[in-house]
């Protein structure tokens, strides 16, 4: 029985799983998402193409890998079919790699325009939500009135899929909006749902089953299985800024009730972090910068949503909180990525721990509107350089985050080609 290793974002998300989940596939048999929705946007870069991915895994491009949308997934056919599949049939034979848990809950056209009402109705207080239906898909899901992939296959889909719809229409006149007037990706219900429904057809010609079986069986046999993370630690509905986090549970504990996994049977653990920090939508982040620094790491790092498009907040490097996330992960290996973002840099800042109230404090507290005033150490920039000696001042900058977290950094990511990486 071999165990299944973890890769997840130890930040806000967007810390660049997509491109190593993509360096370290050949080492897996199995690549498999256990949570999050199309909220995700993974990026992978090889041979000069450049492509995201939103609810299938990183691993889609490997000759022979065996591809797992987990229980734990929620799923939107008309993304999945319409824009995801669509765009990389051409280049990879997703239809045989791919296997779809029959038990992944469905974001129905609805859920997405009640995400859009929610998020209206916050006001200034809104999430900021990618808008793609999560909060109101797992509501359904722990509600016990979702639908799910193997429903598609059953004679009563559609009866199912009404009820729902319905009790949606009424929540969403219940809340003072007419659902005429709601858009979803520049279509009306009808419209949405038709292409939906067309891609609901399509999704039946795919690999539906009890994922929880293949995996457990192939892992009997000695297989080997990579669990991809999406959003990231402090994004985690129990543990992040809440209520400025995503609906689901993105540490590795949601690994087990995302694919059925036992913790028994958990391994590697590898924590990605950006050498500094972005954060998109609402909520708390301590060492956001406002001034040209921030603007510089926007332009020098292309801190754009790879799923909105929005600009990303950003600031420095954050330890507490990067403490934090690999306490709740029992991380075991870290990986640094986009260290090229900070190359020429002069002078570079890392949180140690904040000023709140007049106290020092390390350990987060309760409150997402705390004022935390973050107390810094300065480090040495480095140069920009090649090959695979990492600069002095480099080294050091690690080898301080390393002291901080307890744990040593395995990879440093200097670009997002799939080649550019340095193994320590
Ligand atoms: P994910 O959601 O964690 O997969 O990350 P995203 O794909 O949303 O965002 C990461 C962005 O950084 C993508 O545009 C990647 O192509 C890019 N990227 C990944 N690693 C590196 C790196 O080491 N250096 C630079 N400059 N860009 C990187
Ligand atoms: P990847 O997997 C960055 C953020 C949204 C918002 C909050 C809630 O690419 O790292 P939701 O749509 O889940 O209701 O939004 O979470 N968010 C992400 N931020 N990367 C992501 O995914 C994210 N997925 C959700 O911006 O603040
Ligand atoms: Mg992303």
């Amino acid at each position: 029985m071999t165990k299944v290793d973890v890769l997840l974002g130890l930040q806000w998300g967007d810390e660049g799983k997509g491109k190593i989940v993509d360096v370290l596939t050949p080492q897996y048999d199995i690549i498999a998402r256990f949570q999050g929705g199309p909220n995700a946007g993974h990026t992978l870069n090889f041979e000069g193409k450049k492509i995201v991915l939103h609810t299938i895994p990183s691993g889609i491009f490997r000759e022979n890998s065996i591809n797992v949308i987990g229980n734990g997934v929620i799923i939107d056919p008309y993304i999945l079919i319409n824009t995801e599949i669509s765009e990389i049939k051409d280049i990879t034979d997703v239809k045989s790699k791919l296997y779809i848990s029959e038990k992944a809950h469905l974001i129905l056209p609805t859920h997405r325009m009640l995400d859009y009402v929610n998020e209206n109705l916050l006001g200034k207080n809104k999430i900021g939500s990618t808008l793609k239906g999560i909060g109101p898909t797992y509501t359904d899901k722990v509600n016990r009135s979702g639908v799910r992939v193997g429903d598609i296959l059953l004679p009563n889909f559609k009866e199912k899929y009404n009820i729902l719809r319905d009790s949606h229409l009424k929540q969403i006149a219940a809340k003072g909006f007419d659902y005429n007037t709601i858009k979803i990706d520049g279509k009306n219900l009808a419209e949405y749902e038709q292409a939906w429904f067309a891609a609901v057809e399509e999704l039946k010609s795919y690999k539906i089953c009890a994922t929880e079986y293949l995996i457990n069986r192939a892992l009997a046999d000695g297989k080997t299985l990579l669990a991809e993370g999406a959003q990231g630690s402090l994004l985690d509905v129990e543990f992040g800024s809440y209520p400025f986090v995503t609906s689901s549970n993105t540490i590795t504990a949601g690994v087990c009730s995302g694919l059925g996994i036992a913790p028994t049977k958990i391994g590697k653990v590898y924590g990605l972090f950006k050498a500094y920090c972005t954060r998109v939508g609402e909520g708390p982040f301590p060492t956001e910068l406002f001034d040209a620094t921030g603007d510089l790491l926007r332009q020098n790092g292309g801190e754009f949503g790879s799923t909105t498009g929005r600009p990303r907040r950003c600031g420095w490097l954050d330890l507490p909180f990067l403490r934090y996330a690999c306490m709740l992960d029992g991380v075991t290996e870290l990986i640094m990525m986009k260290a090229d973002v900070l190359d020429n840099m002069e002078e570079l800042k890392v949180c140690t721990a904040y000023n709140y109230d007049g106290k020092i404090i390390e350990d987060i507290p309760f409150d997402p509107k705390a004022n935390l005033v973050p107390q810094y150490q300065t480090m040495k920039g480095w140069k920009e350089f090649s090959g695979n000696e990492i600069p002095s001042q480099m080294k050091d900058y690690i080898a301080f985050v390393e002291q901080y977290v307890g744990l040593k950094v395995k990879i440093v990511s200097v670009g997002p080609d799939r080649n550019q990486n340095i193994m320590l």
